[in-house]
């Protein structure tokens, strides 16, 4: 059974078709980061009209390269929350539309869920095309493959044995979840403040380094000294789940206070230092917790997904922090937001008997309690 995915509840367009749920015939990923970058972050308007301008061309290039036309498909399916729902009306507009003018099932699908499921997904690099879109078409910049963060190889990775525990650390979110199956999680904890990777970005900005934040304050840790600074690992103490990232953010804030954010600006040492301490705190905090939970579930595997989840400290730290417990990291294409993940989660609703026809009533969800 093949299911076309669509994605669009933040910044990056995505369209994918996956075949039986795993199987990836082709993932194309328009990403809007150069777009949000001079503003310092997402501007909800901004997306959901570059998320217009793109989606359908994607959609047609999408089949055109796995040699289909939208009669060859089984299903469509579309993120319906949560997230910027402006950004996720076009997305389930557009979705709504095509599944009606084919006359195809129309599968809703939990974004969160989505990420929960990323793991189980693989496919042949070259069926992965990542676009950095710039603000005309031929600012445009491509990758393909391996340089798009595909997977090394076509070969699919060991299921995960359910229930483990998913770490779900992306810009919106961060939180811990108990996964009995694809379409059965419970969270176990969130975050009382700002989502790991907001505290990447927010510190990104505080430090002058660019957005997205994760990727520069990871690159700016390189070699730098994660004990330099003391910075607090909050909420640590006890069987506490929950997380909170905005005292940590303070603690920064008040580092570059003292120090002056010129002196800090000219020393790349100290700068280096003070992300990579940033870094570990998080790092730690993260993988802590996360061993809490495994622990609540009796589980000995996690599932580290969302955005966050490219930070390499953070798959290193596993290694100190978790040790004995098999942790997944998916390939950096299935962390970030993609549509593969849409599709294979809604082959298992379609399993389950959910593709019934469109719902064209069917609405965008900003908040959506994960089920
Ligand atoms: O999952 P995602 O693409 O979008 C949301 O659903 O939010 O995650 C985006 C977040 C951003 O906050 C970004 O700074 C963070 O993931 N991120 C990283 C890294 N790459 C992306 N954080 C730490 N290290 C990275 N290498
Ligand atoms: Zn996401």
């Amino acid at each position: 059974m093949r299911i076309l995915g669509i994605e669009t509840s933040c910044d990056e367009t995505s369209v994918a078709v996956v075949e039986d749920g795993r199987h990836v015939l082709s993932n194309i990923i328009a990403s809007q980061v150069r777009v949000h970058a001079r503003f310092g972050g997402v501007v909800p308007e901004v997306a959901s009209r570059a998320h217009l301008q793109r989606l359908l061309p994607m959609v047609d290039d999408c089949l055109a390269r796995t040699g289909m036309t939208l009669a060859d498909v089984d299903a469509l399916a579309v993120t319906r929350g949560p997230g910027l729902v402006g950004a996720l009306l076009v997305g389930v507009e557009t979705a709504k539309a095509l599944a009606w003018a084919a006359g195809k099932p129309l599968i809703p699908v939990h974004h969160i869920a989505a990420h929960l499921y990323s793991p189980f997904l693989f496919g042949d690099p070259a069926a992965f095309r990542t676009i950095v879109i710039g603000e005309h078409a031929a600012d445009d910049v491509e990758h393909a493959g391996e340089a798009a963060g595909a997977p090394a190889d076509a070969t699919p990775p060991p299921p995960l044995r359910h229930p483990y525990v998913g770490l779900v650390v992306s810009g919106g979110h961060t939180s811990l979840v108990r996964v009995d199956g694809p379409l059965d999680c419970t969270v176990l904890s969130e975050t009382a403040d700002d989502a790991a990777g907001e505290a990447f970005d927010k510190v990104a900005k505080l430090l002058d380094l660019g957005y997205p934040g994760g990727p520069v304050v990871e690159a700016t840790a390189r070699g730098g000294d994660p004990a330099r600074f003391a910075l607090p690992r909050p909420m640590l103490a006890g069987d506490n789940m929950d997380f909170s990232f905005s005292g940590l953010k303070t603690a920064v804030m008040k580092v570059v206070r003292d120090t002056g954010a010129d002196a800090l600006r000219a020393d790349a040492r100290l700068l280096s230092d003070l992300c990579a301490s940033f870094q570990e705190a998080v790092a730690e905090t993260l993988l802590r917790k996360a061993r809490i939970a495994l622990r609540a579930c009796g589980s000995r595997q996690l599932a580290v997904v969302g955005g966050v989840a490219c930070n390499g400290r953070l798959r290193d730290a596993v290694a100190a922090y978790l040790p004995g417990v098999e942790v997944v990291f998916p390939p950096p294409v299935f962390c970030t937001d993609n549509a593969s993940m849409i599709a294979g989660l809604a082959w298992h609703h379609a399993m389950r008997g959910d593709a019934a026809g469109a719902d064209l009533a069917l609405n965008a969800e900003a908040d959506l309690p994960i089920r």
